[in-house]
């Protein structure tokens, strides 16, 4: 019995060892290192892995990566009102592409309407009111990208 268990320990201790000098993992991360070497922007995190896409899209262009993240469940990623939780709204949320709501509103209502939201506006109340969480210059930055779509 006292053999069985002297064998059973080593065999532990010797198997997590070896675990320590299991080369798999770094090969792992060299051969990623040695496909993204030439792109200067990936930086790899701390585990070997490559950055997510989103943090490359948000130093590109701050306001499109708020209004994907704030904005496009409902506006839709192309700002057509088909997020999707647009399915079920009524009304159904404002289509930026729609070019007579856009030449019927200014901007200043436009920033309005983000700061404040929809029922503090007569609209409907499923538009949240943004003022707490973005700046000036995001609503800005927003109402912006927003004519953009009715060019
Ligand atoms: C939970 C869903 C939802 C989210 C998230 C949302 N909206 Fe809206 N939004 C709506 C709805 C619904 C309307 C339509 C209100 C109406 O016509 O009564 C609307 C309308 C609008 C309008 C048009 C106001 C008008 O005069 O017709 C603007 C501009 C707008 N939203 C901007 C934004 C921006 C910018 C964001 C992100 C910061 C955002 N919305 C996030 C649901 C949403």
């Amino acid at each position: 019995m006292k053999a069985f268990l002297a064998i059973f320990a080593g065999a532990l201790i010797l198997s997590s060892c070896m675990d320590q000098y299991n080369p798999l993992p770094y090969w792992k991360q060299f051969s990623v290192e040695r496909q993204t070497t030439s792109n200067k922007h990936a930086k790899l995190t701390d585990k070997g892995e490559l950055p997510p896409k989103e943090v490359a899209v948000a130093d590109a262009d701050p306001v499109s990566a708020k209004f994907s993240s704030l904005c496009s469940s409902c506006h839709g990623v192309d700002g057509q009102a088909n997020g999707a939780a647009a399915v079920a709204m009524n009304p159904k949320p404002r289509n930026f592409h729609d070019k007579a709501w856009q030449a019927k509103v200014d901007d200043t209502h436009i920033m309005k309407v983000i700061k404040e939201g929809g029922a503090a506006n007569g609209l409907s109340g499923t538009m949240p009111p943004w003022g707490g969480v973005l700046s000036d210059d995001d609503v800005k930055g927003l109402v912006a990208k927003i004519r953009d779509w009715g060019k």
